[in-house]
């Protein structure tokens, strides 16, 4: 009998540890930029010598083989390289953007989503995804926003696992799987201002509790690797930072797999200030925990000599080379080093298509839908519609609906929603189109003029604004999440026709919409949807498809109110209606009183545009009889939660049915509500059904005073409804055993 993988891969470990000069061990814990398609003798030489150990940016998959073979067959001891590669949200066909996917609340189509992209990448000569992006995001400036799985620790970890679980297949050996990596480890998210790059200050309760969850069901999904945050936290920039890098992740969490650094992040932590120059930025990084190194060049041209002055201990390296080369094995590396392109279905085919339809249309959110002159605007009713008016500049950008991270994805498999929408409708009804702005930035009102005159023409408007691609993704932040360029000014020259008018948001982030909120009656928020963002969106205004996508995020309704997120601590002086005064109702000379005052800003309501979770549809559902087990429920039980869900619109729909609690008491405060789990239910009209969930007391633990996991007695309060602000509402008490 064969001894079982993990035993032969350790044993094969140490056998080449035991072998390896310190010079090789340095190089598999080197990564390097690929030479794109041409490889210069130096770089051969490098691989040759064993200096190298891992390639980014390489997918001319010729290239990537003739280097593997020489790393393979002309390096001392033919250790594989492994090829890494930003696959983000697709390779040539191009997913929602993440935070799009997100919008879907389905784990199956994020995994589906992420085994595509696997295939496809696999294909080229990639081994290695940097993905999944799992920092929570809680602030739209941040224009990584795009890459996340929203604000919520516990769907992030349903999505986080899912993801892992889609690029590594079943069987991370097989050619079609290729390693995830969960990143930024960790808190990057939190960056300051929203600003890329910027400081992080994240007490340790909240880190454990709100940033750290998704990274730890990634690991719990057997995620290979996790890439170190850019950011500083707390002080200590996470490339050096012991705690997060060694006690949590190895010694909590029990990782095995490997750690590399973002790109130039271990130099950085010299500008950081943490260090005095590569030297120290070297030890500090091996000395925390982070295996390999991206790009910069600390560990290849210091770590030798920190090695013999006894200032990095050689076990440690021996460690680093391990968690390496134990990634490789679990990624059958050693056995086919090789790509057989051959082996794989063609990039872009109608299966690939149709899963980035289905991604579409369910990351598509119909965030209002409100009767115009008593009709509803939307789905578009084509009896009674002989012209159309599509508008806007981001109703034919085949390429903007890309979103951000999309190196391969192939721009000609992009579907506009024009080109959709005039296929869909066909000789039903006349389009006519006027683009008003040749970009989302262009604040040149010229085209306004025609715009009105179409949409006049018309007996209804659609009109697609947004963010272009390169809006949002890393380094592009926004301190104003409005509409950008001359948008809101072209919405409400549009709405002044008094048309029916439903506005599409194409857009990296969530934007500010209150300006545009009330002249436009139909609002549908269709994120970066890829390259069937189109059709998915012309499925869903001409009632083809029936919106199911719920936010993953809130919608603020100005920029200064963010960071804003429902799982928000109450204070100790929550508004309310009765407290809030606006800026124009304060009388002139006001005296300024500090009693009676609560939590708000003078010159906004204190609640979001769009809560957490929003999400309507073109039926409606109606949440009757909350009910539990039991109102009181010992810390060793489980408590059953049901609910009646009706449908009582007139046409089938699928809801997502949200669990939430609150901990009213406890010994650190708790948020006004956490999501506990989710259900999607499909209903014909008139349909009923009614939906479990079950909530044990690990469910309802915390990262107490001494930063362990706690679960107090007490009693609990529970919401299950169609959003975070669900009515239906229940209490239950939980006691000692
Ligand atoms: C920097 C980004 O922060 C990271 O997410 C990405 O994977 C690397 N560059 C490699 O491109």
């Amino acid at each position: 009998m064969s001894e079982p993988a993990s035993d032969a891969h350790e044993a094969r470990i140490r056998e080449l540890v035991s072998q390896m000069t310190l010079a090789e061990k340095i190089g598999q814990l080197s990564q390097v930029n690929g030479p794109h398609g041409h490889i210069p003798d130096d770089f051969a030489h490098a691989v040759r010598q064993g200096w190298i150990g891992s390639i980014l940016n390489e997918i001319d998959v010729d290239t990537v083989n003739a280097i593997q073979r020489i790393a393979v067959e002309e390096s001392r001891l033919g250790i594989p390289l492994i090829f890494g590669r930003d696959v983000i949200h697709g390779f040539k066909t191009v997913f929602p953007i993440p935070l799009g996917q997100a919008a879907s609340w389905n784990a199956d189509i994020v995994r589906i989503g992420a085994r595509i992209s696997a295939i496809e990448a696999a294909a080229s000569g990639v081994h290695w995804t940097f993905a999944p992006m799992v920092d929570i995001g809680r602030d739209p400036r941040w224009g990584r926003v795009a890459e996340c799985l929203g604000e919520d620790p516990y769907l992030g970890s349903v999505l986080a696992r899912a993801m892992v679980e889609g690029f590594q297949g079943d069987d991370l050996s097989a050619p079609d799987s290729i390693v995830a990596c969960a990143k930024h480890f960790a808190g990057y998210g939190a960056s300051e201002q929203g600003r890329d790059y910027n400081s992080t200050f994240i007490p340790e309760g909240e880190l454990r509790d709100v940033h750290l969850p998704p990274f730890k069901a990634a690991v719990d999904a057997g995620v290979g690797t996790l890439m170190a945050s850019f950011s500083d936290i707390d002080g200590i920039p996470a490339s050096g930072n012991r705690f997060l890098m060694t006690q949590v992740l190895r010694e909590e969490w029990g990782f095995d797999g490997f750690v590399v650094s973002d790109w130039d992040s271990i130099s950085q932590l010299a500008v950081h200030g943490l260090t005095a120059d590569d030297r120290e930025s070297a030890r500090e990084a091996a000395l925390a925990g982070v295996d390999m190194e991206m790009a910069s060049r600390c560990y290849i041209e210091h770590l030798e000599e920190l090695v013999q002055a006894g200032e990095v201990p050689l076990e440690a390296v021996d460690r680093m080379v391990a968690n390496v080369l134990r990634i490789k094995l679990r990624a059958g590396l050693f056995d086919a080093p090789y790509v057989d392109p051959r082996q794989f279905p063609e990039a872009g085919n109608a299966a690939h298509l149709q899963a980035a339809l289905d991604a579409a249309r369910q990351s598509l959110v119909l965030l209002q839908n409100r009767p115009h002159h008593h009709e509803p605007v939307l789905p578009l009713d084509l009896d009674r519609i002989g012209r159309l008016a599509v508008i806007g500049p981001m109703a034919d950008k085949p390429r903007e609906q890309l979103g951000t991270w999309i190196f391969d994805g192939d721009p000609s498999l992009s579907v506009s929603p024009l080109t959709a929408l005039r296929e869909a409708i066909g000789d039903q009804a006349e389009i006519v189109y006027e683009p008003a702005l040749q970009s989302s930035r262009d604040r040149d009102h010229a085209g306004f003029g025609a715009a009105v005159e179409a949409a006049r023409s018309a007996d209804a408007v659609v009109l697609f604004v947004g963010e272009d691609a390169i809006l949002s993704g890393e380094a592009h932040c926004r301190s104003d999440i409005r509409l950008p360029g001359a948008q809101e000014a072209l919405v409400h020259a549009i709405a002044a026709t008094d048309k029916p008018l439903a506005v599409v948001i194409l857009a990296g982030r969530p934007l500010a919409l209150e300006a545009i909120g009330h002249a436009a009656p139909a609002m549908l928020m269709a994120w970066h949807p890829g390259c069937m963002g189109g059709p998915a969106i012309a499925d869903v205004l001409t009632g083809r498809f029936n919106p199911v996508g719920k936010l993953p995020i809130t919608l603020p309704r100005v920029t200064g109110q963010v960071p804003m997120y429902y799982a928000h601590r109450n204070t100790g002086r929550p508004p309310t209606p009765e407290s809030f005064t606006h800026i124009d109702d304060i009388p002139l000379h006001a005296e300024q009183l500090s009693l009676g005052n609560t939590s708000f800003h003078l010159d906004v309501w204190y609640r979001p545009l769009f809560s957490f979770g929003h999400g309507v549809s073109y039926t409606d559902f109606d949440y009757a009889n909350l009910r539990l087990s039991s109102h009181s429920m010992p810390m060793s039980g489980t408590l059953t939660i049901s609910v009646d869900v009706d449908n009582v619109g007139s046409r089938e729909g699928t809801e997502v049915v949200q669990l939430y609690i609150r901990d009213p008491v406890a010994s650190r405060t708790r948020p006004v509500r956490e999501l506990k789990g989710f259900r999607r239910i499909h209903l014909e009209p008139g349909e009923r059904a009614t939906v479990t969930f079950e909530l044990r007391a690990e469910d309802l633990a915390f990262t107490g005073r001494s930063m362990r996991p706690v679960t107090e007695p007490g009693e609990f309060h529970i919401w299950v409804g169609r959003d975070s602000d669900a009515q239906l509402h229940t209490t239950f008490h939980l006691h000692g055993d």
